[in-house]
């Protein structure tokens, strides 16, 4: 053919991270058919989605199938009572958004990645290590990443000190994945001081605000002047076991505008062409999960994943090996031994306890030499996993 493609894919890793690690744990798997696998490694959930949540998706499967209650198309943004309960449970959290501002959609990673349709040719500062989707987006596009940096030092949590005034397009995840460090009240007012005086905009990657233990923001929209700079990504992928049934949402407050354009009309102009919705069914499980009793269920599963976290970053602790997270965050973000490196030190890993974890540069070049493992599988196979590290480190 000769037809021209788009060279910034030849930019990008050969094979996206979780896609890579599947394709080595298959090979292990193959070579050592009778090993059981205990995987720690893509942060999926394992436990099953609350009773009230199938029944809505039950109830909502049989309108479909009933001539008085049918319905086609959904609309592109979200139904109004998607959108309510998305907003109910910010106003739990005394934080207010609007339904004009909510943008219902099949998860945190396609928002993530689409995003980039309605910007042009910006800056990118993306803090290094993060969640992998921010860098291979803009890769694709072409877009000049920068890189913050965290490590040890800053507890992984850059700050805006030192950078330029040229805006530019942050993005900031907190809780993080994958160190499960987070930004203070402080902090965040920081950046977003930052953001406002520099003209930038924020993507706040929020996925992880359910599994946030003390007195820490729940949403940017917290901080006095985050409407005026950032855009807030959510998921229901962690908050209630949804990586199966698909659906996050976006919320871009109406006030923010860039060249007289309001960046809520311009995603509203890109979801209408290119997304169709969400299933009527998966909405009316999102509506259940976020009501009240809904968030108490779902909280059920996050103590349950936390409590292996704990399990988990005791034993890394009685090592004496650092570690992050595992506090507000189902990822412990732990220090490989000096004579690894992250790859080598996941291989060593699987091939001797057969465990599967996340190679730390699998997040960014400040990710080398660390490793991360996720909470969420069981607690049996916690305990187990648990015992096969004992014996190798
Ligand atoms: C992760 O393991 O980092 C996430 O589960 C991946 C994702 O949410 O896409």
């Amino acid at each position: 053919m000769k037809i021209k493609i788009n060279q910034n894919f030849s930019k990008l890793n050969k094979n996206y991270l979780f896609s890579e690690i599947n394709m080595r744990v298959k090979k292990f798997q193959a070579e050592n058919p009778d090993v059981k696998i205990i995987r720690l490694g893509i942060g999926d959930v394992t436990l099953p989605i609350p009773e009230l949540v199938t029944s809505a998706i039950k109830k909502a499967a049989d309108e479909m199938g009933d001539i008085k209650t049918f319905r086609g198309y959904p609309p592109e943004y979200g139904y109004e009572f998607t959108k309510d309960s998305v907003r109910l449970y910010y106003e739990r959290k005394n934080i207010k958004v609007n339904n004009d501002d909510i943008f219902i959609s099949d998860g945190a990673k396609s928002d993530l990645g689409n995003i980039v349709d309605i910007f042009d040719n910006n800056e990118i500062y993306i803090t290094n290590p993060v969640y992998p989707v921010y860098i291979d987006s803009n890769t694709m596009s072409g877009r000049n990443i920068h890189f913050l940096n965290g490590s040890r030092e800053n507890d992984f949590k850059p700050m805006p000190t030192g950078l330029d005034m040229e805006p530019k397009i942050i993005y900031l995840c907190s809780p993080n994945n994958p160190t499960g460090s987070l930004y203070s009240y402080d902090e965040l007012k920081n950046w977003v001081n930052y953001a406002k005086d520099s003209g930038s905009l924020i993507i706040y990657d929020n996925a992880y605000e359910a599994f946030i233990s003390g007195n820490y923001p729940h949403s940017i929209f917290e901080i006095e002047g985050g409407r005026e700079c950032a855009i807030e990504v959510s998921s229901l992928s962690k908050m209630a076991g949804f990586t199966g049934l698909r659906c996050g949402y976006t919320i871009i407050p109406r006030e923010l505008s860039a060249a007289g354009v309001l960046i809520n009309d311009l995603w509203r102009r890109r979801q209408a062409t290119k997304f169709n919705g969400v299933s009527y069914p998966i909405q009316r499980a999102a509506e259940a999960a976020l009501s009240i009793e809904g968030e108490k269920e779902c909280q059920k599963a996050i103590q349950y994943y936390k409590k292996n976290a704990k399990l988990l970053a005791d034993f890394f602790k009685s090592k004496d090996i650092y570690y992050t997270g595992g506090e507000s965050s189902p990822y412990l973000w732990i220090k490989c031994p000096k004579k690894y490196n992250s790859w080598e030190f996941f291989d060593y890993i699987l091939k001797n306890a057969y465990i599967v974890t996340t190679p730390g540069v699998g997040f960014g070049t400040m990710g080398e030499g660390y490793l991360r493992l996720t909470a969420f599988n069981t607690y049996e196979n916690t305990l187990e996993a648990i015992e096969r590290l004992k014996k190798i480190i």
